[in-house]
């Protein structure tokens, strides 16, 4: 049987007296990229930040290679292996290109873990190391988006999630991404949370579509792709 990677199990967060994710249940394999669908507001960061910590579920679980996350800090949860790349990117502005990727760095991963480099982030994103040395605010919205990955990728990650890194960005910045995207899921499973259906469908294998914090789909990208017109009104506009 196929291990899962990351297993989310009907959990449920709440902020304060609302409740906004209910049994949401989340399968990623090895080596898989998993696409997280819903419009504005289904409660895609929501479940987000209950996988890393932020906003613990108040019931489910969230375990890694078998290890239960679902009551660790977020550091814990990011030494463990889950690397989040935020909605809104938040690279630090006031810090260099350089300074930025090595703040993020481990120095103690587990063995068995691959380790990243500086020097392995910029062979994928040789724009950065051409301005390694500029300021993160002076750079442009996809470079800070690469800085992201970049940075999160600097924590040796097991899964990668990454909150609607298409944002704000042109059309012909998206197709880098994607190009990133497909090169990086060879290496690291991922979670892409996306509002852009285009870019989702060239890179995802399974898909999850949220509604109102409930799971309306669960499954692989084909069969996504074959119930689309009935699971149209589910979806941002994109
Ligand atoms: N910090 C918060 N406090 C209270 N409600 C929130 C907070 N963040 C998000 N929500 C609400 O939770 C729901 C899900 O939001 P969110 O997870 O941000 O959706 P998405 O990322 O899919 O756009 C929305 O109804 C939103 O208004
Ligand atoms: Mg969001």
């Amino acid at each position: 049987m196929d291990t899962e990677l990351l297993a989310v199990r009907r959990i449920n967060a709440y902020y304060a007296d609302s409740h906004v994710l209910h049994d949401v249940s989340i399968s990623l394999k090895p080596g898989r990229l998993l696409t997280l669908l819903g419009r504005n507001g289904a409660g895609k960061s929501t479940c987000i930040n209950a996988i890393v910590g932020f906003l613990p579920p108040r019931s489910g679980s969230v375990m890694l290679d078998g290890a239960a996350l679902e009551k660790c800090s977020p550091e814990q949860i990011s030494r463990a292996g889950i690397g989040l790349v935020p909605q809104g990117r938040r690279v630090f502005g006031s810090l260099t290109v350089r300074e930025n990727l090595d703040v993020a760095a481990r120095r103690q991963t587990p063995a068995g873990r691959r380790v990243w480099s500086r020097e392995d982030v910029n062979q994928i994103f040789p724009r950065l190391h051409e301005r390694r040395d500029q300021l993160a605010a002076s750079l442009s919205g996809g470079e800070q988006q690469m800085l992201a990955i970049g940075r999160a990728l600097m924590t040796n990650p097991r899964v990668l999630l990454l909150d609607e890194p298409s944002e704000g960005l042109a059309p012909q910045i998206v197709r880098e991404l994607g190009n990133v995207l497909e090169r990086l899921k060879s290496e690291i499973a991922i979670v892409l949370v996306e509002q852009n259906l285009g870019l989702a469908m060239k890179v995802a294998d399974d898909v999850v579509l949220l509604n109102t914090g409930r799971v309306v789909f669960s499954g692989s990208s084909d069969d996504f792709q074959a119930q689309q017109a009935q699971l149209q009104s589910h979806l941002g506009v994109s």
